[in-house]
């Protein structure tokens, strides 16, 4: 038996081999009389609270399955979601689950093009949001997306929203009884857009058995118990948000504390030790700004309820690891994975002290490796065969064997993208690392031109074709620029249209049309470079205007990581 059939026995499951992630969720702990524990606790911004049990959940999610049906959504269709961290998101993902379809939880705080690009990928019908961030970022675009039939607005109001209709409303028309059909393990059920190098961005598909591999990790990597008080700080507009911010404690029967405000230092100590936090699961961004605030303002509060910190997302510096351990009591426990691997992959378990710096080890059920490379950096495949390195501390592709619970089972509408992630018989993370002779892996990079800012994934192909829509710039170029803080900044480079001046209000015109169309992802640098560097094919080199930045020879970009 595999660690993962031992999981699942351990799950409910629904009668003739079904299984369905909100019944595991929610539905499960209500038969078996767990109904009135508090599922989530929700902090408003300013400081109001509010509760979320699981029968509530139950039933509030069974009646927006059910007018989910009345809508005419289909099994496989795909419901966005582009909210704050409200109840109604819990709501409809819960309920977006139970009529089996597909959810797909669009980051806040995008602009109007990214939101645009996803919701036309995944042909939306269904769209829940609120009217202001409906006026900000989906009107300027819904001319561009014509699936789109539905648009539920929590808060109210719908005047001029064609297809609005308040969210409290139509929930009311729903079923709170609603049964959930019987659902095959491997139906689709969530879509995570994440970026590559080039092109538009990727929907990473996850079936409903991926609860399988949230409850397993969530329990041995995390440690998280039946009734623990857990904050995941991540947003459901990014994979660990859902997966560990929905899917996992609700499985575990824990208590998720969810804070609708953005982070501030002061605030974040007085939640954890006002919620009495016990398992948090946070970002080495976040941690680094917390370091940055001084340990005097971790001192002034009662961190004594915490008994298990972990962080996922970008490289945590073991100098952050030990900060824990000084200031919270606990050392930071990093762990690995990607939107792709849909669960933790690589981690360091409770009870064992990490190696700051070390990522750790493959969960159990996991096997990874690092593949040699060849000269595009990434792994060499030859006649559809790979290379597994096996001697300590060399570094390769970060690989993976499949399958796993929550494994991804496709990119949405893009056979061809999924079939060029896989080699030799493995999963290709697009990452380089190294294991060293204890068996644990080292983060060395990403081997592509993918940017990792705050914990978020930003491709750039996605800005450079928006900054190329400003009528002054004719080609752009856009790198992750080195922080000490966010681990990267998003920065472009832009060759400007023959006449043009360049000027300090021409550059500030450029950033403030970027935060416009895209939002979080925009660049926050703009130079000015009418050489832009091209390869022989004639696109622009990222790799040597990133080389340029920091300050590398440019005749050396073999000292840079994935270049051949
Ligand atoms: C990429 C995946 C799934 C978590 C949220 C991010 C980087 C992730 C670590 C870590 C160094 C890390 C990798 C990876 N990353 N965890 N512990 N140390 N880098 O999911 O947005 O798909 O990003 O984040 O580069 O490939 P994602």
């Amino acid at each position: 038996m595999t660690v993962w059939d031992d999981t699942r026995a351990r799950l409910a499951g629904q009668p003739g081999g079904g299984l369905n992630i909100a019944v595991e969720a929610v539905d499960r702990h209500v038969a078996e009389g767990r109904g009135q524990d508090v599922a989530l606790r929700f902090v408003g911004r300013h400081g109001e609270r509010s509760v979320a049990t699981f029968a509530g959940l139950s039933a509030d999610s069974g009646a927006l399955a059910d007018l989910l049906g009345q809508l005419g959504t289909r099994p496989g269709d795909a419901v966005f979601t582009l909210l704050g961290r409200v109840p109604e998101l819990y709501v409809t993902a819960l309920g977006t689950w139970k009529a089996r379809a597909v959810l797909s939880p669009l980051f806040s705080a995008f602009g109007p093009e990214p939101v645009a690009q996803r919701l036309a990928l995944g042909r939306g019908r269904v769209l829940v949001t609120t009217e202001q961030l409906y006026r900000r970022k989906v009107a300027p675009v819904r001319d561009r997306l014509p699936d789109l039939e539905h648009v539920l607005l929590v808060g109210g109001s719908t005047g001029g929203v064609p297809g609005g209709t308040a969210f409290d409303g139509a929930l009311a028309q729903g079923d709170r009884a609603f049964v959930v059909p019987r659902t095959d393990p491997q139906d689709p059920a969530l879509l995570h857009f994440t970026s590559g190098t080039t092109g538009t961005p990727k929907g990473a598909v996850h079936v409903h058995e991926a609860v399988v591999a949230h409850a397993a990790t969530a329990a041995g990597v995390l440690g998280l118990r039946r009734g623990d008080v857990y904050w995941c700080t991540a947003d459901p507009g990014w994979v660990t948000g859902t997966s560990y911010g929905i899917i996992a404690p609700l499985v575990l029967g824990a208590t998720s504390v969810v804070d609708a405000g953005d982070f501030e230092a002061r605030r974040w100590y007085e939640l954890l030790a006002a919620e009495r936090v016990e398992v948090w699961y946070t970002a080495p961004t976040a941690l680094r700004m917390l370091m940055r605030a001084g340990d005097e303002l971790a001192g002034e509060h009662d961190l004594s309820a915490l008994r298990h910190v972990a962080s996922v997302g970008e490289p945590l510096n073991g100098e952050v690891v030990l900060w824990g351990a000084r200031v919270l009591g606990h050392p930071v426990h990093d762990t690995w994975w990607q939107t792709e691997t849909g669960a933790i992959m690589i981690g360091n378990p409770p009870g064992e002290a990490p190696v700051p710096g070390s990522m750790g080890r493959p969960v159990p059920g996991i096997e990874a490796a690092v593949l040699a490379r060849g000269d595009d950096g990434r792994a060499r495949v030859t006649d559809g065969a790979v290379e597994v390195l096996t001697d300590p501390d060399q570094v390769g592709e970060l690989a993976l064997r499949p399958p796993w619970p929550s494994m991804f089972r496709g990119y949405w509408g893009a056979p061809e993208r999924y079939a060029a992630a896989f080699a030799g018989g493995w999963y290709l993370t697009g990452d380089l690392a190294r294991v060293d002779s204890d068996g644990r892996f080292w983060f060395v990079g990403r081997a592509d031109d993918v940017i990792k800012s705050a914990g978020h994934l930003v491709g750039p192909f996605e800005v450079e074709s928006v900054l190329m829509e400003h009528p002054a710039v004719v080609e752009a170029g856009v790198i992750g620029k080195p922080d000490p803080v966010a681990g990267e900044l998003v920065k472009a480079f832009v060759t400007l249209r023959s006449g043009v001046e360049p000027d300090e209000a021409l550059r500030a015109d450029i950033l403030a049309f970027g935060r416009r169309r895209l939002g979080s992802v925009a660049p926050r640098e703009v130079d000015f470079d009418q050489n832009l560097p091209h390869t022989r094919s004639g696109k622009v080199m990222r790799r040597l205007l990133r080389a340029r930045e920091l300050g590398l020879p440019e005749g050396d970009l073999s000292t840079l990581e994935g270049v051949s």
